[in-house]
């Protein structure tokens, strides 16, 4: 009952931001609200959710939208900037518009921020997005449209998943999802994969998996952190940027946390913060805040699921702090 009430409370909390701050969103944006929370929670996964094929997504993505996606015509050009919740889409986003559209406002983009989200946007809307597009989403790899011909780049952010967890537990409570256990209960959830996007372990497995596909770029939110002006110029040559020293520490200068934080641009972190009860979307943005969350016992148990999962993968994340 107790639930059900604050279930309810939540929801006209939402209504409220929708009549006011939303009303400069797109009536499908709105749609999108909409449909979300008319989504249920289960006790298996107690997040707002839709299920495709199994799969667990953000309550937003009903199986009709889902199959527009994979049948999505590509062109030659588009840009997919992939990552599991959490893990710095946001970030990448920016970098990107840096990189490839310095001098556009992101007004047109408003559905997901600097760049369009694809998971998000209606057909019409991207098929109006001059190429080359750059689109963001969460969809696996075998949900996403690919074309045989490579003529499409997917750049995909990955972070360490102790990080992303505690990340996705702040995020988790706002009505989007309308999580109200405790860190302990998600961590649970998280580590079975019953969160909307799934499992993180199979997402980013799965793009690992094609690592070495020449239209495949893999980076890691670590190393962002660690050297952010050697991956923008990594990025912008993978984009087929010639990027320069002084042009890369331009967009450096514009995607650091504090910068990204106080850019009225921000349009995307702005509307998730008035979703917020405290917190916000730009949370603290840095590696290791896991330490301020995981027991010694959550520790053990992740870590043993941690090993099984990417043991003779190949794949690895630093999980200590790096000075910026
Ligand atoms: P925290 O919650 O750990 O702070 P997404 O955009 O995929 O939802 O990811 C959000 C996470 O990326 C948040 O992590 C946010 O702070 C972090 N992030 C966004 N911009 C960043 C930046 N410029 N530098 C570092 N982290 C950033």
């Amino acid at each position: 009952m107790k639930n059900v009430v604050e279930s309810n409370i939540k929801k006209m909390a939402f209504q409220v931001a929708r009549n006011t701050f939303f009303k400069e969103y797109p009536e499908h944006f709105k749609d999108l609200c909409e449909r979300a929370l008319n989504t249920s929670k289960t006790k298996e996964i107690p997040f707002l959710h839709s299920k495709v094929n199994g799969l667990i997504l953000p309550p937003y993505m009903t199986e009709e939208q889902v199959r527009i996606y994979t049948t999505f015509q590509t062109r030659p050009g588009d840009v997919f900037l992939v990552t599991y919740p959490k893990s710095g889409t946001t970030w990448l986003a920016e970098i990107i518009r840096c990189i490839a559209q310095p001098k556009e406002s992101d007004k047109e983009n408003l559905i997901g921020g600097p760049v369009p989200t694809f998971d998000m946007a209606t057909q019409e809307q991207l098929e109006a997005v001059p190429s080359p597009r750059y689109m963001s989403t969460h969809l696996p790899f075998s949900l996403l449209p690919r074309s045989s011909e490579h003529e499409v780049k997917y750049i995909y952010l990955a972070r360490n998943p102790k990080d992303v967890a505690v990340s996705y537990f702040h995020f988790s409570s706002m009505p989007f999802l309308n999580f109200d256990g405790t860190w302990e209960e998600f961590l649970q959830y998280f580590m079975k994969g019953n969160i909307p996007g799934g499992s993180y372990f199979d997402h980013v497995l799965e793009w690992w998996s094609h690592q070495d596909d020449e239209n495949i770029l893999f980076l890691k939110y670590e190393d962002l952190k660690k050297d952010l002006k050697s991956q923008v110029k990594i990025i912008a040559e993978f984009l087929g940027f010639k990027f320069s020293d002084e042009e890369a520490k331009a967009v450096v200068k514009q995607c650091t946390f504090q910068a990204m934080k106080s850019n009225s641009n921000q349009d995307i972190s702005k509307f998730v913060d008035k979703l917020f009860k405290k917190g916000s979307h730009l949370r603290k943005g840095i590696v290791g805040d896991w330490k301020n969350h995981f027991s010694d016992e959550q520790l053990e148990e992740f870590d043993k699921l941690y090993q099984s999962r990417l043991n003779g993968t190949g794949l690895k994340f630093e999980f200590q702090s790096v000075a910026e």
